[in-house]
This record gives structure tokens, C-alpha cells and sequence, in this order.
């Protein structure tokens, strides 16, 4: 194992980085167990982020581990065009188990950004193939993020990501964001305003006619663009207006899937079925990059009543690549056997309280919290905006937490595997930064 600096870091071009700052003072990772890092100087970080929230179980389990090792010695690639490989049908049938049979089918990717692709896709050939070609429309939703192909960068609503490429998919509208500070400032779970907001559905589809709207696609909790937690009723009140027009609705649960809100997914959290889920980090426990689209039975089936041939063009070289298949199934046994959900269930109030306990500290204008996942606000330096959050991210890591920050917002999310003293260890640290923040 290369525990060492490198040598030269000019050539990798590092991605949703400063790299010019980062070169100059570079934070490097060498290893990882449990609920730390390990960086090269030897220090130990704990990970308040569970990576880029996809190692729910904690970092190197030994069953996943273990089950990858063993997958790479005995088949470590097999095409799925056309042929197939026994842990992509067993790793399919046990996520049909996992979502209670919500969804009849899975399509694998092997990144969140090309399961929201494949799904906006699906979304579009399902309406062709019943005849209904005219439905082309995307409708997102500001702030929204959906990675960065072009069909999520399109439905998605966060401006510099969006900016430097271009017109983008044709035919998108984007529902308003559900942030309102002056409302909704220190929620725990739900906050209380914004319902109404899905409304906006109805003002979408005046303006450009149901009949060509194919799908509504939203994060159930939005994360990368920094913890907007749905207002009470708001995804009940889009289910119900997409089912009334028509339209089908995406969940995009690629941070929300596999435990993040204590349940397997949020749509059970919220009680709340969409026609399709994206999801990827926590499906392979961040081991193995892997992605995955969950589809209804009637979505799937609509296609299979074509003319005997392929029914959708499209996949990947690596769909249901053999180490993500293994790494997955061992990540599902290890939610089971180690009771990963119970125990983020039982941690959430002590979680929820240890967050809201920063109120009152200099800059902090919110604290919202679900599952968990806490959103921490900070106000902008004025002319700055996201240098002070920035700051406390450099300083975090330098006092041995790994804390993510997007604009002046620090979200939180750990792996499920934490305890008591990794909260206090967490808020402990991330409060002293906060005391000392310009
Ligand atoms: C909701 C959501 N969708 C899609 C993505 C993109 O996933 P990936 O980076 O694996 O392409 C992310 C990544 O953070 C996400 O949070």
C-alpha cells in the first residue's frame, strides 16, 4: 500500500475541486476502518460525511471486503449485453426484498449521474412505446442536483454547475426550490411551510400542456446542494398532481437510499411511491462505483409487449459489473446482520440534538436535520460567498474531521455505524471551529 506522498500531483484534474489551492495544500487519505481516515501524516479524521455519503456500513467492512476479493479472483468481468452472470439476478431479487417489492425491476448503472440519465431515458421510451410520443418534457427542480451528464445537469437546478455548458437538454422547466429561512429556520425532520409549493406542477403543466410532460424528477431530501428537507405534505401533494396528469415521478434517492434517513429508502420515510428511485453510493457501500434504477412493473412491462427484440436501447459496458454485484449483495447482508438501521434509528434524537446544539454559535443562521443528516447555514462574508464554510472545512480537517461544504453550507452525513462518542467527537470538534471562524 502506497502510504507515501506523491511525487508530483500536477497531473490529475481533480474533479469539483480548487485545484490550484488543493496543490497547494493538499489533503490526502491513505487509508480507511470504521468510522475514520487515516491521512498521510498519520493523523486519524473521523468521517462525519461517510465519504461523499456512500459508506453507510463504515469504511472496509470485512464482508464486503471479503466478498470483493473473492469476486475479482473468480470472475472479474462479464458482459450483461446479451449474456449474464448469476450475481446480477440474485443481487436483483434481494433489492426487490429490500424495497418490500415497492419497485419490479432494477436496471444497473454504475454512477448516480447515469442512473438519473438511464431513468429520465426510461421515462421518455416508456411513453413512446404506449404511443405517447408527444410526452417529451423534463420538469426538474431549482437547487435540484442529479450529477452531471447532461440529462441531470439539465434537470438539475444548481447554477454553477450548470453554467459553463452550454443550452443543455431541450424542453426542461424546473419547479422552485423549497428553502425559505424566514419560514422554516431550525426544523427538526419536516419543516412546517412550503407545501403549496408543488402547486407550481399545476402552473408548469398550463403553460405547456400535460400531454407533454414525461416525468417530474426530485431528491426527496435535497444534499449536494445543501440539505433541503421536503416541507410537510410537499412529496404527497406532487404525487398526486404527477398521477393526476400523467406524469411519471422520479425520486432521485442517490443520497437518500440505504439508510440515510434511518429508513431503506426515503420513500418509505415519507410514505411516498414514485414510479421510478435512482440510487448508487450506498447500494455497494462506496466499495465498487455502482448505480441503479428502480422501476415500477408497469414501466417495465410496457416495454416488454413490443415486438420480440431489444427493448431499450441502452446500458452500460459495466451494468452489473461482478465486483459491484458482489460488493452490493454483501452490503445488503451487512444492513441485515449488523443492524445498521436500527442503530441509526436509535442515534437520530442524540444526533438531531447534538446539531441543534450549535444554535447560537457566530454565523450560524440554520440548523435543519432529518435522519441523519444535519444542514448547518452559515452567513456569507459579504462578496464571498462559500469562503467561510470553506474556512471551517479546511480547519475541520486540520483538527481531524471530515466535515463537506457546499456554498456556506456544511452538511453532515455519517456512516450508520457511528456511536454516541463519534457525535460527541464530531460536534465537539466542529463547535470549536465554528467559535474561532472569521
Ligand atoms: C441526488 C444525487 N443524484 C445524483 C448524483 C450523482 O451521483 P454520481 O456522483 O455517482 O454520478 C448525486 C451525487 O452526489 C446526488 O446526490
Amino acid at each position: 500500500m502506497n502510504e507515501s506522498r506523491p511525487e508530483s500531483m500536477s497531473s490529475f484534474w481533480m474533479p469539483f475541486t480548487n485545484n490550484r489551492d488543493f496543490k497547494a495544500h493538499p489533503r490526502l487519505l491513505v487509508s480507511a476502518q470504521g468510522m475514520y481516515y487515516k491521512d498521510v501524516d498519520g493523523n486519524a479524521v473521523l468521517d462525519g460525511t461517510a465519504g461523499l455519503w456512500c459508506v453507510p456500513c463504515g469504511h472496509a467492512q470485512p464482508k464486503i471486503v471479503a466478498a470483493v476479493s473473492e469476486m475479482v479472483g473468480q470472475l472479474d468481468f462479464a458482459p450483461t449485453f446479451q449474456m449474464g452472470h448469476p450475481a446480477a439476478f440474485d443481487l436483483a431479487e434481494r433489492l426487490m426484498d429490500y424495497t418490500n417489492h415497492k419497485f419490479g425491476h432494477v436496471f444497473y448503472t454504475n454512477s448516480g449521474s447515469e442512473a438519473v440519465d438511464t431513468a429520465l431515458k426510461i421515462a421518455l421510451a416508456y411513453h413512446k412505446a404506449r404511443g405517447d410520443a408527444g410526452r417529451t418534457r423534463l420538469i426538474g427542480r431549482e437547487r435540484g442536483y442529479h450529477g452531471v451528464g447532461f440529462g441531470g445537469l439539465s434537470v438539475g437546478g444548481i447554477g454553477p454547475n450548470r453554467k459553463a455548458f452550454g443550452p443543455l437538454l431541450p424542453g426542461v422547466d424546473h419547479l422552485p426550490h423549497t428553502h425559505n429561512l424566514g419560514k422554516n429556520a431550525f426544523s427538526r425532520g419536516e419543516p412546517e411551510h412550503g407545501a403549496e409549493l408543488a402547486d407550481e406542477l399545476e402552473r408548469i403543466v398550463a403553460l405547456h400542456d400535460a400531454s407533454t410532460i414525461a416525468a417530474v424528477i426530485v431528491e426527496p431530501v435535497a444534499g449536494s446542494t445543501g440539505v433541503l428537507i421536503p416541507p410537510q405534505g410537499y412529496l404527497k401533494r406532487l404525487r398526486e398532481l404527477c398521477t393526476k396528469h400523467g406524469i411519471l415521478l422520479i425520486f432521485d434517492e442517490v443520497i437518500t437510499g440505504f439508510g440515510r434517513l434511518t429508513t431503506p429508502f426515503a420513500v418509505d420515510y415519507f410514505d411516498v411511491e414514485p414510479d421510478m428511485m435512482t440510487t448508487a453510493k450506498g447500494l455497494t457501500n462506496g466499495t465498487v462505483p455502482m448505480g441503479a434504477v428502480f422501476s415500477k412493473k408497469f414501466i417495465h412491462d410496457a416495454f416488454m409487449e413490443a415486438p420480440a427484440g431489444i427493448e431499450l436501447f441502452h446500458g452500460y459496458t459495466y451494468s452489473g459489473h461482478p465486483l459491484a454485484c458482489a460488493a452490493s449483495i454483501a452490503t445488503l447482508e451487512v444492513f441485515k446482520e449488523q443492524g445498521i438501521l436500527e442503530n441509526a434509528k436509535s442515534l437520530q434524537p442524540y444526533w438531531e440534538d447534538a446539531v441543534h446544539s450549535l444554535r447560537g454559535l457566530p454565523h450560524v443562521i440554520d440548523i435543519r436535520t432529518i435522519g441523519l443528516v444535519a444542514g448547518i447555514e452559515l452567513e456569507s462574508i459579504l462578496g464571498k460567498p462559500g469562503a467561510r464554510a470553506f474556512a471551517a472545512f479546511k480547519q475541520a480537517f486540520a483538527d481531524g474531521i471530515l466535515i463537506r461544504t457546499t456554498g456556506d453550507i456544511i452538511a453532515l452525513s455519517p456512516p450508520l455505524v457511528l456511536e454516541k462518542k463519534h457525535i460527541d467527537e464530531l460536534f465537539g470538534k466542529l463547535a470549536a471551529v465554528l467559535k474561532n471562524l472569521d
